[in-house]
């Protein structure tokens, strides 16, 4: 997720750019950059860092000129830094591009260009794109707009492009696959307005198109905008809205906070995170992190998972996931104790690190030490670039996108996603998983983001049930096997927003001790989906009704008997059950959200937390 903001028309462009790509930061800020047009007169500035760096190296040079696109970063492919860093220039330096998405295909374009003796500055997948469309471009002898067009057709993956050819400042063409993009029109065609949301033109229009899917629109100043689609260049009629959302209200989507926004996130941040890797439809799955360092995770004898917080959590989802699907044994260590337990680490074990911000101090020690007992660490993160992620042996990243707000959520998820997807093909690889269970598996995990869709409909009744429990002083969370973690995470999620003592428990759990603290004011929340040792569930559900708790139960559709016994319940969609924590861990994330929101708390920003603990 990146943000880009494009400016044509009769203002100065730089400052409208400028504060604009601040108002995006939140969609990524490890790199940034712009392009001015001043007639003929191109000035291109780019640098690793946020957009003040970029204001900096800018204001030190030449900003004048009535066109500039502009991009801020936030890295998938190449780790970010000035040459990574967008706008990129094709081969002749005549076209100019800035993306936010994901190529998917970009490395056997790159191939292919490189055979037509093209160059390339950057690792990344955008610059493969400008320099497809040049290709394009000289070999049809046409328009910039059908260039792009033609390119597009090629290309599989999420984008959102803004493109200008410098010969042409007065022009410049926009294209939407998966990824937003707004155009802002001024009166009379007089200026033009592109941006990843209409934070950055909203005080200056009111009138915005967004683009659809597939859809391509060509730019020009004083003419109306032309929209085509892609794919069968059939022309679009623009639908011209006004817009209403003020400022605060665009950053966060409309959201009240960037958490809900992030919850919300999360089927497209698991499509993004299954991009180019799960292909169910062919029946594999393709990490080349995890294919070029295969012989290592066939023959490790264990997996020792180091992390903290919630994606100590993901770990502990990936032990069930590892062991069940894939028959690998795995111990679950927190990283601050396992950099000063002098912990056994033998040369096959593999060390799994997991973090959202890469930047946790605990872990990274944890894998300077694993590494330095000759273990190989794998990382799991989101940021790329990050400490961890340059650290680590190998790795791969989550592409949940900027998690501003600072419990996690969108992050647990997708840092579910990747481990289950590294676990179901070493289960197949290892034949611990039959080749027809594997393809019933992809297809299955295909289905999930469209169940947390339906999901996220829920999130009315959830707010209903925590204006019940908005002043419990306590609450229990149990679950078994693989939703045991997901009841700590929905414990942690409550605690750190919330600030009311909540704890989550193996449900087996409660007759050795937190049965104790079960009277008429204690929430229960319970875990019990259909094939996670529902007999046993239910019996745990009895022993906390039978003593007047409180029990909101997370169930799987068209459940009969909870239904009996509960306060209140919420239904998840069936899926395999190692594949329920990303269904229900949504609802628990919803409660705490809820429930902190009408304690007036400070949802996004905690307090006493930091979004990446950077000391120990
Ligand atoms: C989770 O909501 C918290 N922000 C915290 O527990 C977090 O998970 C922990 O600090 C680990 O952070 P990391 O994933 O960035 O390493």
């Amino acid at each position: 997720m990146c943000g880009i903001v494009g400016y044509i028309g009769f203002r100065k462009a730089y400052p409208i750019v400028i504060n604009g790509l601040q108002r995006l930061e939140y969609r990524g800020y490890d790199s940034a950059g712009i392009v001015l047009a001043n007639g003929n007169a191109v000035n291109l500035y780019k640098t690793k860092g946020k957009v003040i760096d970029l204001k900096k190296i800018a204001e030190d040079n030449i900003t004048e000129g009535n066109f500039a696109l502009g991009h801020t970063r936030w890295a998938t492919h190449g780790i970010p830094n000035n040459e990574n860093s967008h706008p990129h220039k094709s081969n002749s330096g005549n076209l100019v591009i800035v993306h936010n998405g994901i190529i998917e295909n970009y490395d056997s374009l790159k191939k292919e260009l490189i055979q037509r003796g093209y160059t390339f500055q950057s690792e990344t997948d955008t610059e493969v794109l400008v320099n497809l469309i040049e290709e394009v471009q000289s070999q049809n002898n046409c328009k910039l707009g059908k260039a792009v067009q033609l390119a597009l057709t090629n290309v599989v993956g999420a984008y959102a492009i803004a493109v200008y050819d410098i010969s042409k400042p007065n022009e410049f063409i926009v294209a939407r696959l998966g990824s937003p993009i707004a155009i802002g029109i001024g009166e009379n065609h007089e200026e033009f307005f592109v941006a990843s949301d209409a934070s950055p033109f909203i005080e200056f229009t009111k009138d915005a198109i967004y683009l659809d899917d597939e859809e391509l629109a060509i730019i020009r100043l004083g003419r109306e905008i032309k929209i085509r689609n892609i794919n069968n260049d059939t022309v679009i009629e623009p639908t011209i809205q006004e817009l209403k959302l003020n400022l605060e209200q665009i950053e966060k989507g409309g959201y009240d906070h960037f958490m809900l926004k992030e919850i919300h996130e999360q089927p497209h941040a698991i499509s993004d995170t299954y991009r180019g890797r799960l292909l169910a439809d062919k029946g594999i799955i393709k990490m080349g992190s995890v294919d070029n360092n295969i012989t290592k995770f066939l023959n490790a004898k264990r997996i020792i998972i180091v992390a903290c917080g919630t994606s100590w959590h993901a770990g502990l989802v990936a032990e069930y996931l590892f062991e069940d699907l894939a028959r690998i044994p795995v111990e679950v260590e927190y990283a601050s104790e396992f950099r000063y337990r002098n912990p056994i680490i033998n040369k096959d074990d593999i060390v799994i690190a997991i973090s959202q911000s890469g930047e946790t101090a605990d872990t990274l020690a944890a894998i300077k030490l694993a590494k330095s007992k000759g273990a190989f660490v794998f990382g799991v993160c989101n940021v790329v670039g990050s400490s961890i992620a340059r650290e680590t042996n190998s790795g791969a990243y989550t592409h949940a996108g900027p998690e501003i707000g600072v419990a996690s959520t969108k992050a647990f998820t997708t840092q579910i996603t990747v481990l289950t997807l590294i676990a179901l093909k070493l289960g197949n690889l290892k034949g611990e998983l039959s080749n027809s269970m594997f393809h019933s598996y992809l297809h299955k995990l295909n289905l999930i983001p469209d169940k947390i869709e339906n999901l996220l409909k829920i999130n009315a009744k959830i707010e209903k049930i925590a204006a019940i429990y908005k002043d419990a002083p306590n609450c229990l969370y149990l679950g078994r096997g693989y939703n045991f973690p997901v009841a700590l995470e929905g414990a942690l999620k409550l605690k750190e927003i919330s600030y009311i003592h909540a704890e989550g428990y193996p449900a087996a759990e409660m007759k050795h001790g937190p049965i104790a603290l079960i009277d008429k004011s204690m929430p229960v929340v319970v875990i019990a989906t259909k094939k996670g040792h529902y007999d046993k569930v239910v019996s745990n559900i009895q022993e906390i009704k039978s003593r007047n708790g409180k029990i909101i139960a997370v169930v799987t559709e068209g459940d009969i008997i909870v239904k009996d016994l509960a306060d209140h319940v919420i239904e998840i969609p069936e899926t395999e059950e190692a594949f329920t924590p990303l269904l229900t861990t949504i609802p628990l994330q919803l409660l705490s959200y809820h429930i902190a929101v009408m304690r007036g708390c400070n949802v996004d920003q905690p307090r006493n937390l930091a979004k990446s603990v950077t000391v120990e």
